[in-house]
């Protein structure tokens, strides 16, 4: 009798271990469709980085070592303790580890890798800034974050032996700014411009903010470097393309089976960046006691009445070049950009290229790691605002299992050269 409970228990046993073997069976071969989709979310089909006309200095090694010393430069704040780095630590990947940013005050999202981001026409999650040079300088003056004061980083600049001679190689001579008088120490343009800053000549002011916008410039050359690295994913699409074997395991090819197909993540994190660097709606929770955000729809506003944007006077081509990019062409994203209903409560798509140590993930760290990000798709509940694009997914644990791990192998040291990922020596 024992015995043949005993068979009946290893045949049960067999059974169940048969239908798991199955479900997570990997889906080879592909067929001719899902190889096309693997290889268009391969790194290497990501084009090289374009130009920026509204960058002149974009591609200028000695714009980035300017933006790279300034990253990591804290007198660039009113403590003289915060840097871009505070937040954005490269043994992090450019994150900071923690729910939503702290400063010299609480920010109200997560810190966001800048890795691969120069790819993007927006930036922010709610993408309410449109080029990287102009990301920069907010920051800068974010009372919670650096809350220093654009005249005060000119005065920097200009009292500094090295940075101003590379200043001024990049960009032409600065202006008087020993003059005090004309220049005077205090002057706040932002949030809100002081009587003091008022009381200075426009032309004077004018030429404040262009040297600021060059800093964001030089700021923005260095963040240009700061690409993603190769993946295991890549050489998993790599020896599919070439026909050699792969180095890729069941797990991992499941995974990339069910992001593909059934959980359809492809509709908007696709692309060898894995965004679609669209908006939408994912339903996640606000932060306990806090308002839901807005996302998107709120950051219209600021973005189209930005002196800073793609229209305003300071993104002209600084060099005067002979043939300057008509406003019409260079700010298309801008000009023609939506501004519709279901853009309530919607976030910009991150790239999933690098996950690891970028946890808490979304746009307020709702999610402590990605199997808790998993299982809000997997529910796919009701926004608390607008309406939540994501459908319910209803995948066993297994299958959440080898989504993750799917998403871990897109996970590579970035492509950065070491000099680049280190404060600046000396
Ligand atoms: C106090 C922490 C903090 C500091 C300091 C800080 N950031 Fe950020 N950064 C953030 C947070 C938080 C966000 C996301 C905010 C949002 O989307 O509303 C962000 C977003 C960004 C983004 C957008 C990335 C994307 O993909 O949308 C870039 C680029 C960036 N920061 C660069 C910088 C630079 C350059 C500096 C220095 C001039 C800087 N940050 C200083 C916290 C910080
Ligand atoms: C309808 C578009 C859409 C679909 C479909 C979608 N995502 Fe997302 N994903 C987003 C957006 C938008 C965010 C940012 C949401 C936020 O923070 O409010 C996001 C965030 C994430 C994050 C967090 C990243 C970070 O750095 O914080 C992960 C991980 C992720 N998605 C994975 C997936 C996976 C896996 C699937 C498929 C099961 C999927 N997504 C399907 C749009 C989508």
């Amino acid at each position: 009798m024992t015995r043949l409970r005993l068979a009946a228990a290893i045949l049960i046993l067999a059974l169940v271990s048969l239908v798991i073997a199955y479900v997570q069976r990997p889906p080879d071969p592909w067929t001719e469709d899902e190889l096309n989709l693997i290889q268009s979310l391969a790194l290497y089909t990501l084009p090289p980085l374009g130009g920026d006309p509204t960058n002149p200095v974009a591609d200028s090694t000695q714009a980035a070592i300017l933006g790279h010393t300034i990253f990591f430069d804290t007198r660039f704040s009113a403590t003289a303790g915060v840097a871009c780095s505070t937040c954005h630590q490269p043994a992090l990947n450019f994150t900071d580890g923690r729910v939503v940013s702290l400063a010299i005050g609480q920010a109200k999202r997560n810190a966001p890798s800048i890795i691969g981001t120069a790819y993007s026409p927006w930036l922010y999650w709610d993408g309410r800034k449109d080029s990287l040079w102009s990301q920069a300088l907010a920051p800068l003056e974010d009372p919670d974050e650096h809350g220093g004061d654009r005249l005060q980083f000119a005065h920097i600049v200009y009292a500094d032996p090295d940075y101003r001679k590379t200043y001024e190689m990049l960009f032409g001579p600065m202006p008087n700014l020993a003059n005090r008088q004309r220049f005077p120490i205090g002057a706040r343009a932002a949030p809100q411009p002081n009587s003091l800053w008022l009381a200075m000549d426009e032309a004077d002011r004018v030429a404040v903010n262009a040297v600021f916008a060059n800093l964001g410039r030089a700021i923005a050359a260095y963040e240009r470097l700061l690409l993603p690295g190769f993946s295991r994913f890549d050489q998993y699409a790599l020896a599919l393309r070439e026909g050699y074997d792969p180095n890729y395991t069941r797990l991992e090819k499941r995974g990339l089976d069910l992001f593909i197909n059934q959980a359809n993540c492809t509709q908007c994190h696709n692309g060898p960046l894995f965004t679609n660097n669209a908006f939408h709606n994912t339903g996640l929770l606000s932060r306990p006691g806090h308002l839901p955000d807005t996302g998107r729809i709120g950051a219209i506003d600021s973005l189209q009445s930005d002196p800073f944007n793609c229209l305003g006077q300071y993104a002209a081509d600084t060099r005067q070049q002979a043939d300057p990019v008509n406003p019409q062409q260079r700010c298309a994203e801008l000009i023609f950009m939506g501004t519709g209903k279901t853009l309530v409560g919607a976030f910009r798509t991150p790239s999933l290229r690098n996950l690891a140590k970028t946890q808490p993930y979304g746009h307020a760290g709702q999610f402590e790691n990605l199997k808790s990000v998993l299982q809000h798709y997997n529910n796919a509940p009701d926004a608390m605002i607008g309406h939540n694009e994501a459908k319910p997914l209803n995948l066993w644990p297994w299958e959440l299992n080898a989504l993750e791990a799917f998403l871990l192998s897109l996970q590579a040291p970035p492509e950065v050269a070491p000099r680049w990922m280190n404060p600046p020596a000396g």
